[in-house]
């Protein structure tokens, strides 16, 4: 775990006034060579110092032999000497009292080197250096005409920043954004993550005006409850798409090999994205289409959304992308009659999606699209267009920038999809320039537009402060404590009841007797129907000895019950320490969750839950959150949990005691968070009843650790 950090200071790292080049070449070929070549000639306005132990002149800049003959101050310093040498330079630049460095050499923790990398971070901490890398491409920052990287000569500036870990990934997107026309306002390339981070960069990016968009190619997180607090900030502000690989086991283990961090569970991944509101692409092709849209288009402020086709076929593929994408379409016919109806023939539709037919030609379309920029009843429009002949092709690209440019002039957002030939390719190839959010496959015109609305109602409605419920801390402590004494690294069953029941969270009732009476008088207590069990170290195996009686109904029952299992149990075996007679509350049948919480390596305390018993790892039907959590986002998790429907009563079936499970998933949370030497928590199965009924948590396995690790796992 990293010590404590200098100030970070990233401004100067993306608007440096001064950067010196070490290992700058005047060899063409030489990665030193081009990072010099890139920054001269990408107009960089502050001061250029080539550092290189022969002298001379390069790039018609004089070459210093040692950073520290340089007399100026540098903010930023480019690496790019061989792997063995790099410490030596970092050392060097400590001594120079530089700001930040990035080191390009490869040949560090990725393949095993930690120790150099560790003494390399070391070294810049303790001298108030921030460090990005090593194993990167560099830095391109607009706002400073820097581009020192070694890649594309040229990076056109736009509103789109770039944090990525994959170096080669990160060259092949700068060549991406140039075909897809999306300018950059940053890229930076992270590497090993030595010491900066998305975390820290992230700051900058969210206050600089010029980054519309921000998109982040992730393979593992090191910090992840940094990363937390760090999208929450920003998510407030700007839309973060995300590219994470190692989804599947095998990918999170390449990805582990690549950069050599912890890729974590993609699952807990995933779920905490989504509670940052940060928007998930499956791929690069999807994350550039939403970056093209957010960037360009304003957000719908409502959500009422129409569809206008001249195709059937394509509205009707377009309005199942729209339910995949949760994008609600307009349904007020009359409303819907009254807007379209001047632009469509009779033998058209109105309903949505608008269906202008095959026939309409530009005039038409200008018509129907014009109708949503005025009306206070639509919000967004998916605009589609299939290539026919009575609509000249050559006129579809004016056709659709000038509706594009009156939405967005109107604050609403459109979408278009265009389905065709050559001409319409060329139609593409000219809106692309304009920066025109146009698309050739209905359903990426549909996700970029669910990309927008997924943001938007993130905005609206953030989840509210986290919640910790009251639990006495002391008692769980204490419980720990003792288990700890004994060199457990894990409770009991009767140590996880004590922990339930100090956290507030009920479990069946039940207590241990010595003889028929006081087990009478327990049981009047409990009230009937009563389970009896017996209670012996010997005799492990409770039914396989006949030392378990269920659903007693009465005095009766019970008395005889208690005989038999008495007599059981000797039987089975005559030497066994009989310790007495366990009373339970016999448990009434009602759904069964699986509720837990564990230190998450990447992301710290984490909660699940999903539908459990014994099925659970076989449905995994569970979800995940970072903890602490509002309510709201509880009842969030709990939906998003396929069998949620359960819960809420199907077939007349009452619904269940959802508040009670928020409540208790709050009081698990707590736990987690403030009782740091347990590890895990996992009470399989709550058994649920109706609304109002409340819940019994049966098993808690509870696992602890020796160190007090401050939230993560020894
Ligand atoms: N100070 C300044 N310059 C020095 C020093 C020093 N102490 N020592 C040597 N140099 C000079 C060298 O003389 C040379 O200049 P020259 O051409 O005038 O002789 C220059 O620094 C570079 O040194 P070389 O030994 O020529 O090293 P080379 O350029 O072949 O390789 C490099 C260095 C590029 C850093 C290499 O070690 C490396 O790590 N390559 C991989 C980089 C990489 O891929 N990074 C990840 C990017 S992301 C992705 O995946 C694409």
């Amino acid at each position: 775990m990293r010590k404590n950090k200098p100030t970070p200071t990233v401004q100067s790292l993306f608007e440096p006034r001064s950067i010196a080049v070490i290992g700058a070449s005047a060899s063409p070929g030489k990665i030193g060579h081009s990072i010099m070549n890139n920054i001269v000639s990408g107009g960089y306005r502050g001061s250029v110092y080539p550092v290189n132990p022969k002298g001379g002149d390069m790039f018609g800049l004089p070459v210093a032999r040692d950073i520290n003959d340089i007399e100026d101050d540098i903010d930023l310093v480019s690496i790019s000497v061989p792997a063995p040498l790099v410490l030596q330079a970092v050392e060097a630049c400590a001594r120079k009292g530089v700001k930040h460095i990035q080191i390009i050499t490869s040949g560090f923790s990725e393949i095993g080197n930690t120790e150099e990398e560790h003494r390399i971070a070391d070294i810049a901490r303790d001298h108030g250096i921030r460090v990005l890398g090593p194993n990167i491409f560099g830095l391109f920052s607009a706002a400073a005409s820097l581009n020192a990287t070694f890649s594309a000569s040229t990076i056109p500036s736009g509103h789109v920043a770039i944090l990525t870990q994959s170096g080669a990934l990160g060259i092949a997107m700068i060549g991406k954004t140039g075909v897809e026309n999306i300018g950059l306002s940053a890229i930076v390339s992270l590497g090993n993550k030595c010491d900066l981070d998305e975390a820290d960069l992230l700051e900058y990016l969210v206050a600089q005006e010029q980054t519309k968009v921000i998109l982040m190619y992730i393979e593992g997180v090191k910090d992840g409850e940094e990363l937390i607090s760090a999208l929450n900030r920003a998510t407030r502000h700007k839309p973060i798409v995300v590219i994470k690989s190692g989804r599947s086991k095998r990918g999170a283990m390449a990805a582990a090999s690549h950069t050599g961090s912890l890729a974590g569970s993609d699952a807990v991944f995933d779920a905490i994205m989504r509670q940052c509101g940060v928007l998930r692409a499956d791929s690069i092709e999807e994350a550039f289409n939403w970056c093209k849209f957010l960037a360009f288009s304003p957000l719908p402020s409502g959500n009422n959304t129409v569809i206008v086709t001249n195709g059937g076929g394509v509205g009707v593929m377009a309005t199942d992308a729209c339910e995949r994408f949760g994008i609600e379409l307009l349904d007020d016919q009359a409303a819907l009659k009254k807007i379209f109806g001047p632009a469509t023939p009779s033998f058209g539709s109105t309903k949505n999606p608008i269906d202008i037919t095959g026939g309409a030609g530009a005039p038409d379309y200008e018509l129907a699209l014009s109708a949503p920029v005025g009306s206070e009843q639509i919000d967004a429009t998916i605009a589609l267009y299939c290539e026919t002949a009575t609509f000249d092709s050559n006129n579809l690209a004016a056709m659709i920038s000038d509706t594009f440019t009156r939405h967005r002039t109107a604050g609403k957002p459109i979408s278009y999809a265009v389905v065709g030939g050559e001409k319409v390719d060329a139609a593409m190839r000219k809106l692309v320039v304009e920066n025109v959010p146009v698309y050739a496959d209905v359903y990426d015109a549909v996700s970029a537009m669910g990309a927008a609305y997924r943001y938007r109602r993130f905005q609206s409605d953030r989840p509210d402060q986290a919640e910790m419920a009251e639990i006495d801390l002391a008692r769980i402590e204490a419980v720990i404590d003792n288990a700890l004494a004994e060199n457990r690294t894990f409770l009991l069953s009767n140590e996880g009841a004590q922990v339930m029941e100090a956290a507030g969270i009920t479990i069946p009732q039940t207590r241990v007797v010595k003889n028929i009476d006081a087990a009478v008088h327990v049981a009047d207590e409990i009230g009937y129907p009563v389970v009896l069990k017996i209670v012996s170290r010997d005799i492990l195996h409770k039914s396989d000895a006949g030392g378990v009686a269920l659903d007693l109904d009465d005095r009766t029952e019970l008395v005889d019950a208690y005989e038999a299992i008495l007599h059981n149990a000797r039987q089975y075996d005559p030497n066994a320490t009989i310790d007495g007679v366990e009373v339970a509350e016999m448990i009434r049948p009602g759904t069964e969750l699986i509720v837990g919480a564990r230190v998450d390596q990447s992301f710290g305390p984490v909660v699940m839950c999903g539908f459990g018993g014994i099925y659970v790892e076989v449905m995994k039907d569970v979800a995940f959150r970072a903890s602490p959590l509002h309510r709201n986002e509880v009842l969030a998790m709990l939906k998003e949990i396929r069998s949620f429907p359960i819960l809420m009563g199907v077939r007349g079936e009452k619904q269940r005691d959802i508040d009670t499970v928020i409540d208790t998933i709050i009081r698990i949370s707590t736990i987690i968070e403030r009782c740091k030497k347990i590890t895990d928590i996992e009470i399989n199965p709550i058994v649920v009843y109706g609304q109002g009924e409340g819940i019994k948590a049966l098993d808690a396995r509870i696992l602890i650790s020796k160190i007090n690790t401050g939230g993560k796992p020894s």
